[in-house]
């Protein structure tokens, strides 16, 4: 193909290519521009976001009023570490934690992070608090899960795409079926101090638990003096119909981990809910994070809770989300052939399909003339998850297009 005739996009897909490592197949999209639950590619072209930068874009993107909190912040300070304090984190962290009802925050900025750090809080608490001997601390998860990139979190994934050559893996991991609270009594011993879960397994395609298996958990940790660790990053701030995916079932863990949409899809920002009984076990030197706690990002989060009162982003979650799948229901019963299940919670939805999902993923993107970007999860799940501020008619439209590329694509 000549210069010329070179769209943008594939201009910029192969600078992506020569100058970006390998890391991810995207779909091959290159955006320029969005608002809400909108974006548009380099050509020009408009496309419905149903991914939502994997539920960080709770709010749509570039929300009026987080983008204004973060030009606010960033006219005043941004960021200062924390060998300095500054007049933004301690009121954010304050209303985060009146809104969750815990007593304390830990601030850092990636969902990995905030769950590296849950891990060094729940061994130091062993170690301190529950007499485990030094070093023998076991930490229970379970089988598909997904918790981040790091070195110890891809050591107990069990997909090998996420652990296939960053051996050795790191020791003191045990890990259960999902879903299974008979394993997870089986599996603890004198020297378990956490069960880190997702009460939602998104990345392994919206994998929803069987009823009652929060609460399960709940009290076989408290019976064992365990800590249960409910990583949130992607369920929580409303995107399964409640503010955390735990409050379906009433269930308060010791930690809860939050990032994605707790910057609002406009800053990362991360960390660990718990109360000072856990949360005292750090002291100065134990842990941090340069930019943890920034001014930008606290700035941010304040606005994200801000914004949390104002609006019932669970009620819309909960309601929407049940049109949508009975939408992709309907469709289901049209195409036997080639979806096998719906599955979801509030507007965390994936279909499962017979074959391999890319071709679908693509030809949604693809579709004529505005385009909807979902994201294939695994080979053969598609996960839906726009952004909460998506309307009834949006998502009446998005089911139209998901069921003409049924119709078209084989
Ligand atoms: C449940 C869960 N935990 C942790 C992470 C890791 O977050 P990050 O990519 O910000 O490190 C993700 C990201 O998708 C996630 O879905």
């Amino acid at each position: 193909m000549s210069e010329e005739s070179k769209s943008l996009s594939q201009f910029y897909l192969e600078l992506d290519k020569k100058w970006t490592a390998h890391n991810y197949k995207p779909i091959p999209v290159v955006i320029k521009k969005a608002k809400g639950v909108w974006v548009w590619d380099v050509d020009g072209k408009k496309y419905m976001d149903c991914l939502s930068a994997y539920s960080s874009q709770n709010f749509g993107h570039r929300n009026p009023k987080l983008v204004n909190a973060l030009r606010k912040q960033a006219n005043k300070v941004i960021l200062t570490s924390r060998a300095f304090c500054n007049d933004s984190m301690g009121s954010a962290a304050q209303k985060l934690c009146e809104l969750t009802d815990y007593e304390v925050f830990l601030p850092m900025n990636t969902g990995a992070e905030a769950v590296e750090s849950a891990l060094k809080i729940a061994r130091k608490w062993g170690y301190e608090k529950k007499g485990v001997d030094n070093n023998k601390a076991e930490i229970i998860v379970c089988e598909n899960n997904f918790h981040g990139r790091t070195i110890t979190i891809v050591g107990f994934s069990t997909d090998p795409d996420a652990y296939d050559g960053f051996g050795p893996k790191t020791p003191g991991f045990k890990v259960i079926p999902y879903g299974d609270i008979d394993a997870l009594k089986k599996a603890i011993n004198k020297n378990t101090v956490a069960f880190l879960f997702e009460p939602i397994q998104g990345e392994a395609g919206v994998l929803l638990p069987p009823k009652g298996y929060l609460k399960e958990i709940q009290e076989v940790c408290k019976e064992n003096n365990v800590l249960m660790i409910a990583d949130e990053i992607q369920t929580g701030l409303c995107r399964t119909g409640a503010l955390l995916a735990c409050n379906h079932e009433n269930t308060k863990p010791d930690m809860t981990l939050v990032a994605k949409a707790v910057g609002g899809g406009v800053f990362p920002v991360s960390g660990v809910l718990a109360n000072w009984d856990v949360m005292n076990i750090l002291t100065p030197g134990s842990h941090g994070s340069t930019w943890g706690g920034n001014s930008l990002g606290m700035a941010v989060l304040e606005a994200v809770c801000d914004l949390l009162k104002e609006e019932d982003f669970s009620k819309k979650s909960n309601e929407l989300g049940r049109f949508f799948i009975d939408g992709l229901n309907r469709i289901k019963r049209k195409f036997p052939d080639k979806i096998k299940e719906v599955r979801g919670k509030g507007l965390l939805v994936a279909i499962e399909l017979q074959g391999k999902a890319r071709p679908y993923t693509e030809a949604m993107m693809k579709n004529k003339p505005i385009g909807l970007l979902a994201k294939e999860t695994h080979e053969f799940s598609i996960r839906f998850a726009p952004p909460l501020v998506v309307t009834k008619k949006e998502l009446e439209w998005a089911l139209e297009v998901i069921e003409k590329v049924f119709d078209e694509t084989s």
